[in-house]
């Protein structure tokens, strides 16, 4: 966990440290556009072949598949309610960081793309297929709070005018998406209303900072119905995107709704484990990176989603564990797997600080630089980060934090921001808390700056050798 070596000479700095955000940050931008730039040369729909498509909610998924169906060449109007997004919107930014997203957006907006508040007039548009896009955010008891797909849902049938598609796209409780077919299916009859309302439930994969490229080259497209009449239709929408290697399945509404959950669910396991064997490796001189290779060597096991650290954030994993342990409890069923993972991820982020608080008994006035605060890099999302816990953790201790996020620095304004990763080199000692490429670009002599010379990396960014010869306190995760 912690290494000290030798030599203590200042030497050969590198330029790294006053490396901007352009040059840091681009690298996740300079591959989604190599990747649409290659996308370019596959078809994009025939005239014949477009079809309206309507988006409900400009949220992370909404806005995504909105730039990316535009993309591939269909008419798409994007609804979304919220005045200060949708002003953004149409001024063609994207009111969060990913990848080329503005790039595609203002590409396509007012040509295959219009962004609108008006539910009626969306509707009026006679749309093929709508896609419910809309957040369910965690209640306090971990059940997912369903008020905006429930309005959503009641908006779309008091407008809807043509038979489409209704494709559910939030990630849904189990039995929710068969809810709202019923619930259609009544509406129309009572209103006496002469067309038919097909509802699917196709969960969502992307991932955030690959959000392009997944869509465009999905692992797999998962279709949850109830009789297999619009497959083909659905198959048709999404042929360009299946040129690859995806696969496609089709199920009944409950068995893609636990698609979702589960293979979320089964990444965050895998993570809290190699987490916790970390910590065991950590006690016994092993070493979790060398461990988390050979373990995943084995193809029934892979290699992905073994890197052990602070733990998982975002607004997926937490929340769609705590959302499937309280659905299966509804109906008394146990998934003690999902729930130990869940209390193993905020051990992880405690026995973290622990070691900080066991090196630096007192952190009154300590001043820290802080590198990474959204949950992972490549994003600004900064819901459920475990590093926003640190810093808040640290803070509360008395510690005064210069925080570097170039991604995040709109979000943050309430805490002390550096201009570039050089500034927190100024500081007591380094805490790093997501692994930036530029990070590998910084000569090992560079961190010999740090008043205490001591870093603490979550991310296990450096091979535990690469201070060796050095001055240098480092602890990391999982490793002596
Ligand atoms: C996750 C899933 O990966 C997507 O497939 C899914 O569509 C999405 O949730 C969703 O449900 O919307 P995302 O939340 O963007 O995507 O982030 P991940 O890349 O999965 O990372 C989640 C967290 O796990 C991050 O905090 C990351 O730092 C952490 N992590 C990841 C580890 O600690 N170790 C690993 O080996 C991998």
């Amino acid at each position: 966990m912690k290494r000290l070596a030798g030599a203590d000479k200042f030497q050969n700095l590198t330029t790294s440290g006053s490396l901007r955000r352009s040059k840091n940050f681009s690298s996740n931008d300079v591959r989604a556009k190599k990747f649409l730039i290659k996308w370019n040369k596959s078809e994009t729909v025939k005239n014949n072949q477009v079809k309206k498509i309507l988006i409900i909610g400009g949220g992370y998924v909404g806005l995504v598949s909105a730039v990316c169906w535009a993309k591939v060449g269909h008419k798409v109007f994007l609804l979304e309610i919220d005045p200060a997004r949708l002003k953004a919107l149409q001024a063609g930014t994207a009111p969060f960081f990913e990848p080329q997203l503005d790039a595609l957006l203002s590409a396509h907006l007012q040509k295959n793309l219009f962004v609108t508040i008006d539910v009626s007039a969306a509707m009026q548009e006679l749309p093929d297929f709508v896609f419910l896009c809309v957040g369910t955010p965690a209640n306090p008891d971990g059940s997912a709070d369903l008020s905006y797909v429930w309005q959503a849902v009641f908006d779309f049938c008091k407008h809807v005018k043509k038979s489409c598609i209704l494709i559910c796209k939030s990630t849904l409780p189990v039995g929710t998406t068969a809810k709202i077919d019923n619930f259609i299916q009544i509406f129309l009859a009572d209103k006496k209303l002469k067309i038919k309302i097909k509802v699917v439930f196709m969960p969502e994969f992307l991932s955030q900072g690959q959000a392009i490229k997944n869509f465009f080259e999905p692992d797999r497209i998962v279709v949850g119905l109830k009789c297999q009449k619009k497959l083909s239709m659905l198959k048709k929408l999404h042929a360009p995107l299946l040129k690859k290697h995806a696969k496609f399945f089709s199920m009944n509404f409950a068995s893609a709704e636990l698609v979702k959950y589960t293979s979320n669910a089964m990444l965050a396991l895998r993570i809290s484990f190699i987490n916790q064997i970390a910590n065991y490796a950590e006690k016994v001189n092993g070493n979790i990176e060398q461990i988390s290779q050979a373990v995943g060597a084995d193809p029934r096991i892979g290699s992905q989603f073994l890197s052990a650290g602070l733990g998982f954030g975002g607004s997926c994993f937490p929340k769609d564990l705590a959302a499937l342990v309280h659905g299966a409890a509804e109906l008394k069923i146990s998934v003690s797997i999902a729930e130990a993972a869940l209390k193993g991820n905020v051990e992880q982020r405690q026995i973290f600080l622990q070691k900080i608080l066991t090196r630096f008994k007192d952190l009154t006035g300590k001043k820290i630089g802080f590198l990474g605060l959204a949950f992972k890099v490549g994003t600004d999302d900064l819901r459920e980060s475990p590093a926003l816990w640190l810093v808040q953790e640290l803070a509360s201790c008395g510690a005064q934090i210069l925080v570097f996020d170039p991604q995040c620095k709109k979000k943050i304004k309430n805490l002390l921001h550096a201009q570039t990763f050089q500034e927190l080199l100024q500081q007591d000692f380094l805490v790093i808390a997501s692994n930036f490429d530029f990070l590998h670009q910084i000569q090992p002599q560079s961190f010999l700056q740090l008043k205490d010379a001591c870093i603490f990396d979550g991310r296990n960014c450096f091979k535990e050798t690469f201070f060796d010869g050095l001055k240098i306190e480092y602890y990391s995760v999982g490793r002596f």
